[in-house]
Protein backbone atom coordinates (compact mmCIF):
# COMPACT_ATOMS: atom_id res chain seq x y z
CA UNK A 1 0.00 0.00 0.00
CA UNK A 2 1.71 3.11 -0.80
CA UNK A 3 -1.33 5.30 -0.28
CA UNK A 4 -2.88 6.39 3.46
CA UNK A 5 -6.06 5.67 4.59
CA UNK A 6 -7.73 8.24 5.87
CA UNK A 7 -9.69 8.06 8.95
CA UNK A 8 -12.21 10.15 10.29
CA UNK A 9 -13.91 10.38 13.63
CA UNK A 10 -17.62 11.21 14.99
CA UNK A 11 -18.36 11.53 18.58
CA UNK A 12 -15.02 12.53 20.86
CA UNK A 13 -16.08 10.09 23.90
CA UNK A 14 -14.95 6.93 25.46
CA UNK A 15 -14.96 4.67 22.97
CA UNK A 16 -13.06 6.72 20.45
CA UNK A 17 -10.89 7.21 22.34
CA UNK A 18 -10.17 4.51 24.64
CA UNK A 19 -10.80 2.18 21.69
CA UNK A 20 -10.91 3.72 17.86
CA UNK A 21 -8.46 6.26 18.16
CA UNK A 22 -5.36 4.82 19.65
CA UNK A 23 -6.19 0.98 17.41
CA UNK A 24 -6.06 3.43 14.28
CA UNK A 25 -3.03 4.76 15.30
CA UNK A 26 -1.22 1.83 16.47
CA UNK A 27 -2.08 0.05 13.01
CA UNK A 28 1.01 1.11 11.13
CA UNK A 29 1.92 4.38 9.35
CA UNK A 30 -0.19 3.61 6.58
CA UNK A 31 -3.48 4.79 8.01
CA UNK A 32 -3.97 8.16 9.43
CA UNK A 33 -6.76 9.71 12.04
CA UNK A 34 -6.95 12.90 10.08
CA UNK A 35 -10.37 14.40 11.70
CA UNK A 36 -13.02 14.49 14.27
CA UNK A 37 -16.21 15.76 14.80
CA UNK A 38 -17.98 16.20 18.06
CA UNK A 39 -21.51 18.97 18.07
CA UNK A 40 -19.48 20.31 21.09
CA UNK A 41 -15.93 21.61 19.25
CA UNK A 42 -14.44 22.21 22.63
CA UNK A 43 -14.61 18.20 22.89
CA UNK A 44 -12.96 17.94 19.68
CA UNK A 45 -10.67 19.65 20.03
CA UNK A 46 -9.52 18.61 23.55
CA UNK A 47 -9.15 15.08 21.72
CA UNK A 48 -7.64 16.51 18.48
CA UNK A 49 -4.52 17.94 20.53
CA UNK A 50 -4.56 14.83 22.93
CA UNK A 51 -3.92 12.33 20.13
CA UNK A 52 -2.32 14.79 17.29
CA UNK A 53 -4.87 14.88 15.23
CA UNK A 54 -4.80 17.60 12.64
CA UNK A 55 -8.34 18.96 12.58
CA UNK A 56 -11.47 19.64 14.77
CA UNK A 57 -14.85 20.17 13.51
CA UNK A 58 -18.09 20.94 15.30
CA UNK A 59 -20.16 19.80 12.24
CA UNK A 60 -19.63 16.11 10.84
CA UNK A 61 -21.23 17.20 7.69
CA UNK A 62 -18.15 19.42 7.18
CA UNK A 63 -15.72 17.16 8.07
CA UNK A 64 -16.77 14.83 5.59
CA UNK A 65 -16.84 17.37 2.79
CA UNK A 66 -13.92 18.91 3.56
CA UNK A 67 -11.15 16.04 4.55
CA UNK A 68 -11.39 13.57 1.38
CA UNK A 69 -11.89 10.61 4.25
CA UNK A 70 -11.73 6.68 3.05
CA UNK A 71 -13.74 5.60 5.89
CA UNK A 72 -15.48 7.14 9.04
CA UNK A 73 -15.91 5.39 13.04
CA UNK A 74 -19.38 6.60 14.38
CA UNK A 75 -19.14 6.80 17.93
CA UNK A 76 -22.06 9.22 19.25
CA UNK A 77 -24.67 7.81 21.25
CA UNK A 78 -27.31 5.62 18.98
CA UNK A 79 -30.13 7.93 18.17
CA UNK A 80 -27.18 9.68 15.77
CA UNK A 81 -25.82 6.26 14.27
CA UNK A 82 -28.20 5.77 11.07
CA UNK A 83 -28.24 9.77 10.44
CA UNK A 84 -24.15 9.87 10.36
CA UNK A 85 -23.52 6.64 8.97
CA UNK A 86 -25.87 7.16 6.14
CA UNK A 87 -24.01 10.55 5.49
CA UNK A 88 -20.66 9.16 5.49
CA UNK A 89 -21.33 5.85 3.05
CA UNK A 90 -22.81 8.59 0.87
CA UNK A 91 -19.90 10.89 1.14
CA UNK A 92 -18.12 7.46 -0.35
CA UNK A 93 -16.63 6.45 3.28
CA UNK A 94 -16.39 3.07 4.34
CA UNK A 95 -17.76 2.98 8.13
CA UNK A 96 -16.85 1.58 11.03
CA UNK A 97 -20.47 2.20 13.21
CA UNK A 98 -20.46 1.65 17.06
CA UNK A 99 -22.94 -0.82 18.21
CA UNK A 100 -25.88 -1.06 18.41
CA UNK A 101 -26.35 -0.40 14.76
CA UNK A 102 -29.34 1.83 15.81
CA UNK A 103 -32.72 2.35 17.26
CA UNK A 104 -34.94 1.10 15.48
CA UNK A 105 -35.34 -1.67 12.44
CA UNK A 106 -36.14 0.84 9.80
CA UNK A 107 -33.04 2.73 10.41
CA UNK A 108 -30.81 -0.35 10.23
CA UNK A 109 -32.93 -0.71 7.24
CA UNK A 110 -31.50 2.18 5.83
CA UNK A 111 -28.21 1.96 6.61
CA UNK A 112 -28.43 -1.43 4.56
CA UNK A 113 -29.93 0.42 1.87
CA UNK A 114 -27.33 3.17 1.79
CA UNK A 115 -24.26 0.61 2.36
CA UNK A 116 -25.52 -1.58 -0.89
CA UNK A 117 -25.76 1.95 -2.88
CA UNK A 118 -22.30 3.16 -1.90
CA UNK A 119 -20.56 -0.20 -2.46
CA UNK A 120 -18.60 0.78 0.49
CA UNK A 121 -18.36 -1.52 3.87
CA UNK A 122 -20.77 -1.04 6.70
CA UNK A 123 -19.31 -3.03 9.99
CA UNK A 124 -20.83 -2.42 13.84
CA UNK A 125 -18.40 -2.35 16.57
CA UNK A 126 -19.43 -6.01 18.08
CA UNK A 127 -15.82 -6.94 19.38
CA UNK A 128 -17.16 -9.75 21.45
CA UNK A 129 -16.57 -11.76 18.25
CA UNK A 130 -12.83 -10.99 18.39
CA UNK A 131 -12.50 -12.41 21.55
CA UNK A 132 -10.41 -15.34 21.51
CA UNK A 133 -12.86 -17.54 23.20
CA UNK A 134 -15.14 -16.45 20.52
CA UNK A 135 -12.98 -16.73 17.34
CA UNK A 136 -11.74 -20.51 18.65
CA UNK A 137 -15.40 -21.73 18.97
CA UNK A 138 -16.75 -20.14 16.25
CA UNK A 139 -13.75 -22.43 13.84
CA UNK A 140 -15.21 -25.16 15.96
CA UNK A 141 -19.03 -24.48 15.11
CA UNK A 142 -17.83 -24.42 11.44
CA UNK A 143 -15.88 -27.76 10.97
CA UNK A 144 -19.40 -29.45 12.95
CA UNK A 145 -18.44 -30.23 16.28
CA UNK A 146 -20.93 -29.35 17.57
CA UNK A 147 -23.78 -30.81 14.79
CA UNK A 148 -26.73 -28.47 14.49
CA UNK A 149 -27.19 -25.70 17.04
CA UNK A 150 -31.06 -26.02 18.85
CA UNK A 151 -30.65 -23.99 21.91
CA UNK A 152 -28.75 -21.11 23.27
CA UNK A 153 -28.45 -19.01 26.79
CA UNK A 154 -27.26 -16.03 26.40
CA UNK A 155 -26.71 -13.21 29.30
CA UNK A 156 -24.97 -10.45 30.42
CA UNK A 157 -25.61 -9.10 33.99
CA UNK A 158 -24.33 -6.60 36.22
CA UNK A 159 -25.14 -6.13 39.68
CA UNK A 160 -25.13 -2.31 40.29
CA UNK A 161 -23.36 -1.67 36.89
CA UNK A 162 -25.54 1.74 35.29
CA UNK A 163 -23.10 3.97 33.53
CA UNK A 164 -22.40 6.90 35.18
CA UNK A 165 -21.13 8.65 31.97
CA UNK A 166 -22.65 9.49 28.37
CA UNK A 167 -26.26 9.25 28.13
CA UNK A 168 -26.72 5.32 28.94
CA UNK A 169 -29.69 6.22 30.73
CA UNK A 170 -31.88 8.48 28.31
CA UNK A 171 -34.40 6.95 26.55
CA UNK A 172 -34.93 9.64 23.75
CA UNK A 173 -30.75 9.48 22.85
CA UNK A 174 -30.28 6.06 23.43
CA UNK A 175 -33.30 4.11 22.21
CA UNK A 176 -33.52 2.25 25.27
CA UNK A 177 -31.27 0.78 28.07
CA UNK A 178 -29.50 -2.97 28.94
CA UNK A 179 -31.04 -4.44 26.25
CA UNK A 180 -29.74 -1.99 23.75
CA UNK A 181 -26.58 -1.53 25.36
CA UNK A 182 -24.87 -4.63 26.90
CA UNK A 183 -27.13 -6.85 26.17
CA UNK A 184 -26.94 -6.47 22.54
CA UNK A 185 -23.39 -7.91 22.65
CA UNK A 186 -24.52 -11.04 24.09
CA UNK A 187 -27.08 -11.21 21.95
CA UNK A 188 -25.17 -10.41 18.52
CA UNK A 189 -22.24 -13.19 20.31
CA UNK A 190 -25.30 -15.58 20.23
CA UNK A 191 -26.49 -14.80 17.00
CA UNK A 192 -23.18 -15.00 15.57
CA UNK A 193 -22.25 -18.73 17.01
CA UNK A 194 -25.84 -19.75 15.35
CA UNK A 195 -24.83 -18.43 12.09
CA UNK A 196 -27.79 -15.60 12.02
CA UNK A 197 -30.77 -18.08 11.90
CA UNK A 198 -33.90 -16.26 10.80
CA UNK A 199 -36.15 -14.93 14.23
CA UNK A 200 -40.17 -16.36 14.66
CA UNK A 201 -41.52 -15.28 17.55
CA UNK A 202 -40.21 -13.18 20.34
CA UNK A 203 -41.46 -12.72 23.81
CA UNK A 204 -39.52 -9.90 26.07
CA UNK A 205 -40.01 -8.56 29.62
CA UNK A 206 -38.49 -5.29 30.53
CA UNK A 207 -38.21 -3.71 34.25
CA UNK A 208 -37.25 -0.24 35.89
CA UNK A 209 -36.88 -1.23 39.63
CA UNK A 210 -33.35 -0.08 40.73
CA UNK A 211 -31.97 2.38 38.45
CA UNK A 212 -34.96 5.23 39.22
CA UNK A 213 -33.19 5.39 43.00
CA UNK A 214 -29.98 6.39 44.59
CA UNK A 215 -27.74 3.60 45.43
CA UNK A 216 -23.71 2.24 44.95
CA UNK A 217 -22.84 3.03 41.66
CA UNK A 218 -19.96 0.22 40.96
CA UNK A 219 -19.78 2.06 37.36
CA UNK A 220 -20.00 5.61 38.26
CA UNK A 221 -22.67 7.47 39.92
CA UNK A 222 -25.91 7.70 37.95
CA UNK A 223 -28.72 10.11 37.45
CA UNK A 224 -31.66 7.98 39.22
CA UNK A 225 -33.45 11.13 38.95
CA UNK A 226 -33.47 10.81 34.82
CA UNK A 227 -32.96 7.78 34.70
CA UNK A 228 -35.87 6.53 31.77
CA UNK A 229 -34.41 3.18 30.77
CA UNK A 230 -35.05 -0.38 31.48
CA UNK A 231 -32.82 -1.64 34.24
CA UNK A 232 -33.41 -5.71 33.25
CA UNK A 233 -34.16 -7.15 30.08
CA UNK A 234 -35.09 -10.93 29.52
CA UNK A 235 -36.69 -12.60 26.83
CA UNK A 236 -37.49 -15.81 24.40
CA UNK A 237 -36.05 -15.56 20.72
CA UNK A 238 -37.45 -18.40 18.77
CA UNK A 239 -35.69 -19.17 15.18
CA UNK A 240 -37.38 -20.92 11.76
CA UNK A 241 -35.08 -23.49 11.79
CA UNK A 242 -36.79 -24.69 15.13
CA UNK A 243 -33.92 -23.01 17.73
CA UNK A 244 -34.47 -21.12 20.35
CA UNK A 245 -32.43 -18.48 22.34
CA UNK A 246 -32.78 -17.48 26.19
CA UNK A 247 -31.69 -13.90 26.71
CA UNK A 248 -31.17 -11.75 29.95
CA UNK A 249 -29.05 -8.59 30.37
CA UNK A 250 -29.44 -6.19 33.31
CA UNK A 251 -27.41 -2.73 34.38
CA UNK A 252 -28.56 -3.60 37.83
CA UNK A 253 -29.81 -6.62 39.26
CA UNK A 254 -29.60 -8.21 43.43
CA UNK A 255 -27.24 -11.11 41.88
CA UNK A 256 -23.84 -12.42 43.44
CA UNK A 257 -21.59 -10.77 40.59
CA UNK A 258 -20.29 -7.33 39.82
CA UNK A 259 -20.06 -7.97 35.83
CA UNK A 260 -21.03 -11.59 34.18
CA UNK A 261 -21.48 -12.83 30.78
CA UNK A 262 -22.51 -16.07 29.50
CA UNK A 263 -22.98 -17.83 26.93
CA UNK A 264 -23.88 -21.68 26.53
CA UNK A 265 -24.16 -23.80 23.23
CA UNK A 266 -26.01 -26.74 22.85
CA UNK A 267 -25.86 -28.50 19.75
CA UNK A 268 -27.10 -32.22 19.22
CA UNK A 269 -23.29 -33.15 18.82
CA UNK A 270 -21.76 -31.23 21.39
CA UNK A 271 -22.54 -28.31 23.38
CA UNK A 272 -20.14 -25.04 24.72
CA UNK A 273 -19.75 -22.66 26.80
CA UNK A 274 -17.84 -19.78 25.94
CA UNK A 275 -16.75 -17.04 29.32
CA UNK A 276 -14.23 -19.61 29.64
CA UNK A 277 -14.28 -21.79 27.21
CA UNK A 278 -14.85 -25.30 27.60
CA UNK A 279 -16.75 -28.01 25.21
CA UNK A 280 -19.16 -31.00 25.76
CA UNK A 281 -18.97 -33.76 23.80
CA UNK A 282 -19.83 -37.73 23.68
CA UNK A 283 -17.10 -39.56 21.72
CA UNK A 284 -16.82 -43.57 21.93
CA UNK A 285 -19.00 -44.00 24.75
CA UNK A 286 -17.75 -41.05 26.96
CA UNK A 287 -18.81 -38.07 28.21
CA UNK A 288 -16.14 -35.46 27.69
CA UNK A 289 -15.45 -31.89 28.60
CA UNK A 290 -12.28 -30.12 26.25
CA UNK A 291 -10.70 -27.26 27.56
CA UNK A 292 -8.35 -25.35 25.26
CA UNK A 293 -4.59 -25.41 26.59
CA UNK A 294 -3.71 -22.02 24.81
CA UNK A 295 -5.76 -19.17 23.72
CA UNK A 296 -4.29 -16.39 22.06
CA UNK A 297 -4.00 -12.88 24.02
CA UNK A 298 -5.83 -10.94 22.28
CA UNK A 299 -7.07 -7.25 22.52
CA UNK A 300 -11.14 -7.80 21.03
CA UNK A 301 -11.61 -3.87 20.02
CA UNK A 302 -7.77 -3.90 18.48
CA UNK A 303 -8.41 -6.83 16.55
CA UNK A 304 -12.00 -5.41 15.79
CA UNK A 305 -10.38 -1.90 14.51
CA UNK A 306 -7.49 -3.82 12.99
CA UNK A 307 -9.97 -6.35 10.84
CA UNK A 308 -11.68 -3.35 9.54
CA UNK A 309 -8.81 -1.84 7.83
CA UNK A 310 -7.96 -4.91 6.38
CA UNK A 311 -11.51 -5.50 5.45
CA UNK A 312 -10.59 -1.97 3.23
CA UNK A 313 -7.55 -2.83 2.13
CA UNK A 314 -9.35 -6.65 0.68
CA UNK A 315 -7.39 -8.77 2.96
CA UNK A 316 -10.52 -10.30 5.02
CA UNK A 317 -13.83 -10.29 4.78
CA UNK A 318 -15.92 -7.94 7.10
CA UNK A 319 -16.99 -9.81 10.40
CA UNK A 320 -20.36 -8.46 10.53
CA UNK A 321 -22.54 -7.41 7.90
CA UNK A 322 -25.77 -4.15 7.17
CA UNK A 323 -28.14 -7.47 7.05
CA UNK A 324 -26.98 -8.57 10.33
CA UNK A 325 -27.58 -5.47 12.22
CA UNK A 326 -30.72 -5.60 10.60
CA UNK A 327 -31.69 -8.64 11.94
CA UNK A 328 -30.55 -7.69 15.44
CA UNK A 329 -32.61 -4.47 15.57
CA UNK A 330 -35.24 -6.54 14.59
CA UNK A 331 -35.07 -8.51 17.77
CA UNK A 332 -34.38 -5.73 20.02
CA UNK A 333 -37.21 -4.22 18.75
CA UNK A 334 -39.24 -6.73 19.34
CA UNK A 335 -38.31 -7.10 22.75
CA UNK A 336 -39.39 -4.08 23.54
CA UNK A 337 -42.39 -4.28 21.87
CA UNK A 338 -43.52 -7.45 23.21
CA UNK A 339 -42.52 -6.43 27.12
CA UNK A 340 -44.94 -2.76 26.31
CA UNK A 341 -47.28 -5.39 24.95
CA UNK A 342 -47.44 -8.42 26.95
CA UNK A 343 -47.70 -10.39 24.30
CA UNK A 344 -45.63 -12.01 21.79
CA UNK A 345 -44.08 -10.90 18.66
CA UNK A 346 -44.52 -13.35 15.38
CA UNK A 347 -42.30 -11.35 12.61
N1 LIG B 1 -18.22 -1.59 21.69
C1 LIG B 1 -18.21 -1.23 22.97
O1 LIG B 1 -17.75 -1.98 23.82
C2 LIG B 1 -18.75 0.09 23.35
C3 LIG B 1 -18.39 0.64 24.59
C4 LIG B 1 -18.89 1.91 24.93
C5 LIG B 1 -19.73 2.57 24.04
N2 LIG B 1 -20.07 2.01 22.86
C6 LIG B 1 -21.00 2.71 21.93
O2 LIG B 1 -20.32 3.88 21.46
C7 LIG B 1 -21.23 4.96 21.36
C8 LIG B 1 -20.69 6.13 22.20
O3 LIG B 1 -20.49 5.71 23.53
P1 LIG B 1 -19.41 6.42 24.49
O4 LIG B 1 -19.23 5.54 25.68
O5 LIG B 1 -18.20 6.80 23.71
O6 LIG B 1 -20.25 7.72 24.91
P2 LIG B 1 -19.68 9.14 25.29
O7 LIG B 1 -20.83 9.89 25.85
O8 LIG B 1 -18.45 9.01 26.12
O9 LIG B 1 -19.26 9.77 23.88
C9 LIG B 1 -20.17 10.20 22.91
C10 LIG B 1 -19.61 11.45 22.25
O10 LIG B 1 -20.47 11.84 21.17
C11 LIG B 1 -20.67 13.25 21.24
N3 LIG B 1 -21.92 13.57 20.55
C12 LIG B 1 -23.17 13.52 21.02
N4 LIG B 1 -24.05 13.83 20.05
C13 LIG B 1 -23.32 14.08 18.93
C14 LIG B 1 -23.65 14.44 17.60
N5 LIG B 1 -24.92 14.59 17.22
N6 LIG B 1 -22.64 14.62 16.72
C15 LIG B 1 -21.36 14.47 17.10
N7 LIG B 1 -20.98 14.11 18.35
C16 LIG B 1 -21.95 13.92 19.24
C17 LIG B 1 -20.68 13.56 22.72
O11 LIG B 1 -20.42 14.93 22.99
C18 LIG B 1 -19.55 12.65 23.21
O12 LIG B 1 -18.29 13.27 23.08
C19 LIG B 1 -22.59 4.43 21.82
O13 LIG B 1 -23.35 4.06 20.69
C20 LIG B 1 -22.26 3.18 22.63
O14 LIG B 1 -23.27 2.17 22.55
C21 LIG B 1 -19.58 0.81 22.50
Amino acid sequence: MTQSLRIGIIGAGAIARGAHIPNYQNYGEHVVVVGVANHNLHKAEACAEEFAIPHAYERYEDMLHELELDAVSICTPNKFHAEQAIAALEAGCHVLCEKPPAISPEEAKRMKEAAEKSGKILMYGFHYRFHSEMETLKRFIDEGELGDIYAVDASYNRRRGIPGWGVFTNKELQGGGTLIDNGVHMLDAALYLMGYPTPKTVLGSTYQEIGTREGVGLFGEWDYENFSVEDMARGMITFTNGASLQFQSSFAANIEEKDVQHLQIMGNEGGAQVFPLKLFQEKHDTLLDVTPRYLKDQDPHQHLLHHFIRSILGETVPSSTPEQGLVLQTIVHALYESAKTGKAVEL
